[in-house]
């Protein structure tokens, strides 16, 4: 029960990677504020839950005020996103608008209309992807979108330490979710080079994403600031060609 008494806000709360976080953040002890297009599927967690597209113009500033009535965050997870698997020739304007939209342009203004919200000891985790981190063939919108979420927490460490924030990042490689299962099973190129790739050899999954994210969450982290932290079984530093 590492966060007893804390709050956590977390997006894209409703499966995936996002949901794991919040049944961590539970297991911990944290109040948690859980957001996402759709909240069904969580609906039997003891948690608040707000239904809320945070690509629409009043999505990030509806998450900030419900959050305030809960009182200082001390968690800010930002999580949800989507995937596109295009090369940036079969992108058209809907789709990169789209991308952009939700993975960075959200990201930005929820964190921004956080910022009043945050405890002193706060930690923000920004959900990127080993794709920001390396060039690879195709999903160029997602990756430069993830880049920016990389860019975003470097940029914020400045602004944010005089005050005692922290801001950390992890970079999932190939984690099974309801983004990646079609693909991983039905796309030959990608599954060999994302778990033919990765040296552990296995995919991994949304529970061993949300331990990285509630542990930068917790005083054990207290010292971790600025960091992009791969949880991709080794893909990043040694990709193995299957
Ligand atoms: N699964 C992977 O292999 C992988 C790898 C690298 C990075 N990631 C990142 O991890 C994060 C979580 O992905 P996941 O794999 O759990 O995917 P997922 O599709 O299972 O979950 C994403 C969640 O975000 C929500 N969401 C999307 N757009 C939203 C919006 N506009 N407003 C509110 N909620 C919205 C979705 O409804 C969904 O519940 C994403 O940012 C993704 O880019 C995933």
């Amino acid at each position: 029960m590492r966060l007893q008494g804390r709050t956590a806000v977390v997006t894209g709360a409703n499966r995936g990677i996002g949901r794991a976080t919040v049944e961590r953040f539970l297991a911990e002890g944290a109040r948690v504020l859980a957001v996402d297009l759709d909240v069904h599927e969580i609906g039997h967690l003891p948690v608040h839950r707000l239904a809320v597209d945070l690509a629409s113009d009043d999505g990030p500033s509806r998450v900030a005020a419900e959050a305030r009535a809960l009182g200082p965050v001390h968690c800010l997870v930002n999580n949800a996103g989507i995937g596109a698997a295009r090369s940036l020739a079969d992108s058209d304007d809907a789709l990169i608008d789209r991308v952009l939209g939700t993975n960075l342009r959200a990201v930005l203004r929820l964190t921004r209309d956080m910022l009043p919200l945050l405890d002193p000891d706060a930690s923000i985790v920004n959900v990127g992807s080993a794709f920001g981190e390396t060039g690879y063939p195709t999903s160029t919108a997602y990756a430069v979108t993830k880049a920016g979420i990389s860019q975003l927490t470097r940029q914020l460490v400045a602004d944010l330490s005089p005050r005692g924030v922290r801001i950390n990042a992890v970079a999932p490689g190939v984690i099974r979710t309801a983004m990646t299962a079609a693909r991983i099973d039905g796309d030959e190129a990608y599954r060999k080079a994302m778990v033919g790739g990765t040296p552990l050899a296995r995919i991994g999954t949304p529970e061993q994403v949300a331990a990285v994210i509630v542990f930068l969450c917790t005083d054990e982290a207290a010292f971790v600031n600025g960091q992009i932290i791969a949880v991709d079984g080794g893909w990043l530093a040694a990709r193995t060609h299957a």
